[in-house]
């Protein structure tokens, strides 16, 4: 089992350093905030639980897990945050690359679009049923209401629809599903800036150039401080 990087960077520097020295120590599993949003664990008898056991994963909280093969490392596939005591959605980042999410039985007030923007395979979803599907009703292939949930099923591609949607992205660029109700223009090959209007060689340093430096100083810094804390640490 690899360990999973998910220290990000966030603005409480010495919060998230404290998490990561005690997350380094333990399992990778414990990372996985987002399946421990609330207690319990996948029922087997859940739609998670069903979709899980179907799909060879494992139950870790409120996850289903899987290894992904081409990564060496786990996967979340299923999220089952039913029955939460949630009002309110916010990062679910972590499980990006989720196929099914079950957020019923929650007191949800709204859930913002942006939520699932990225969500790429979420083919999924079940809400409460006032809260309307990620995307609107035409990103999703079937909508339908029962016992009082709202269950959107097939993401729809937004770069293959007649209408609105079609041909959104500029000449020269390729439009890529990004998540219910997103896509994604990237310039095609030898082509880039604004709407990809120039052509030839992408400059790598001028642009990548300044954004390494200040990476590799901000490491420096965060290895120096980390190096002050676990000093202080193991004094105790
Ligand atoms: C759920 O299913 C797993 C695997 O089939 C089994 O090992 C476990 O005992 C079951 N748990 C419950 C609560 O039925
Ligand atoms: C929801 O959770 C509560 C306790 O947290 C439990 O009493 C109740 O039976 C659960 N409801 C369902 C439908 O699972
Ligand atoms: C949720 O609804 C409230 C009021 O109904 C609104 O002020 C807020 O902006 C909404 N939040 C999102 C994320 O849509
Ligand atoms: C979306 O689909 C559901 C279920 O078919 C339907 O009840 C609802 O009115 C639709 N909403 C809109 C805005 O079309
Ligand atoms: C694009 O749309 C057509 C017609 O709706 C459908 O048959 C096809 O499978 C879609 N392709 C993708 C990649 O979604």
């Amino acid at each position: 089992m690899k360990m999973k990087a998910v220290c990000r960077w966030k603005e409480h520097v010495a919060l998230i350093l404290i998490f990561c020295i005690s997350f380094n120590a333990t399992s990778s599993l414990t990372g996985l905030q987002v399946c421990s949003l609330c207690g319990g664990s996948v029922l087997n008898g859940s739609t998670v639980g069903h979709f899980c056991s179907l799909s060879a994963g494992w139950i870790h909280r409120r996850c289903c897990l899987r290894n992904d093969s081409t990564s060496d490392s786990e996967r979340i596939i299923g999220l089952d945050l039913s029955n939460c005591s949630l009002t309110h959605v916010e990062n679910l980042q972590e499980a990006s690359e989720v196929l099914m999410i079950d957020l019923s039985l929650n007191p949800i007030v709204n859930i913002s679009d942006d939520v699932f923007r990225g969500f790429f395979y979420l083919n999924y979803i079940i809400l409460p049923d006032d809260i309307v599907c990620p995307g609107g009703n035409t990103s999703w292939q079937k909508v339908e209401v029962k016992q009082g949930n709202r269950i959107c099923e097939g993401q729809k591609n937004m770069c293959n629809q007649t209408g609105q949607f079609s041909n959104n992205c500029p000449e020269n660029s390729l439009c890529a599903p990004y998540g219910p109700g997103f896509y994604e223009c990237s310039c095609a090959e030898n082509y880039h800036g604004y709407k990809c209007l120039r052509e030839g060689g992408f400059p790598a340093l001028q642009v990548f150039g300044p954004l390494a430096a200040s990476t590799l100083v901000m490491s420096f810094l965060l290895w120096v401080t980390q190096r002050r804390i676990a000093k202080a640490l193991s004094h105790h």
